[in-house]
């Protein structure tokens, strides 16, 4: 039985499984905190070419989080010590940046999480290093459309299900793999919290969807089979195949009558290639 708990201002909140529906405060901190994040992704559309270092990237977003009075949701957390993650090629989610260069070909996850007074903006999109393959790209276009096909079906009245079905059932149609290990999540004030937003899953299927519930759509899509394997460094998602693998995130807010993206790119850079 899902628990569902209305959210007051000021309210402290905690991760208790209950999916939290904020009011219009929380749309507010929602999309300034969601529109830097965009911005900086905006900004790294330039920064990302053959011979640049993962760290150097990850302090650009360190610095543009900071300069938009915001601090990096993932510095410390859970030990975690970057501004963000950096996932090259057949690295599914959380590179850890180092002083790994990027290499001609080479296509690229950038997930950033600025935390704004109180507010998580959670947004990744794909890059290119110089030109890749025909079927990087070509997994990098699908994956951008499982996530917005998945969107459009965040609605009230809509199962949680329906977007996970959407995304599955796009991706599969390339003979493409939908990561299984790895969810969207719910968030707001809080980085992780209930729902867990599942990117394959039967129509009609999960809890409903309600004004005023923040969620992520970030699906992981292979160009292989679906499995991952961890690396010894505890973090670093690989595809078990060494397949290629490709994401995209949004950040979202349920309304009256559809969904709101906080993270969408105020400059229309959507996916790569960026002009
Ligand atoms: N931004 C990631 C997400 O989409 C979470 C990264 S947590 C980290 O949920 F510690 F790995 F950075
Ligand atoms: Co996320
Ligand atoms: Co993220």
């Amino acid at each position: 039985m899902t628990q569902y708990q209305q959210v007051h201002e000021g309210e402290t909140l905690v991760r208790d499984g209950t999916i939290k529906l904020y009011g219009p405060e929380g749309f507010a901190g929602m999309r300034r905190a969601g529109r830097l994040a965009a911005e900086i992704l905006d900004e790294l559309a330039g920064r990302v070419q053959p011979g640049v270092s993962t760290e150097t990237l990850d302090r650009l977003v360190r610095e543009m989080t900071l300069d938009g009075g915001a601090v990096p949701a993932t510095l410390g957390y859970r030990g975690y010590t970057h501004s963000c993650c950096i996932s090259i090629n057949h690295v599914v989610c959380h590179g850890i940046p180092s002083a790994k260069v990027l290499k001609e070909g080479d296509i690229v996850n950038i997930d950033v999480t600025p935390l704004l007074d109180g507010w998580h903006g959670d947004t990744s999109r794909m890059y290119f290093a110089g030109e890749p393959s025909l079927k990087a790209r070509r997994l990098v276009e699908i994956t951008h459309d499982c996530l917005m096909l998945g969107i459009a079906e965040a609605r009230p009245g809509a199962r949680l299900g329906n977007i996970g079905a959407a995304i599955q059932r796009h991706a599969e149609s390339q003979r493409y793999g939908v990561v299984r290990d790895f969810c969207g999540h719910g968030l707001g004030r809080l980085f992780h919290d209930a729902p867990d937003v599942v990117h394959a899953a039967r129509p009609g299927t999960g809890p409903d969807l309600r004004p005023g519930m923040f969620m992520t759509i970030e699906p992981m899509i292979n160009l292989g089979k679906p499995a991952v394997k961890l690396l010894s460094d505890g973090w670093t998602a690989v595809t078990r195949d060494k397949s290629l693998s490709a994401q995209f995130e949004h950040s979202i807010g349920i309304t009256e009558d559809g969904c709101e993206i906080f993270t969408l790119s105020p400059t229309g850079q959507h996916r790569p290639p960026y002009g």
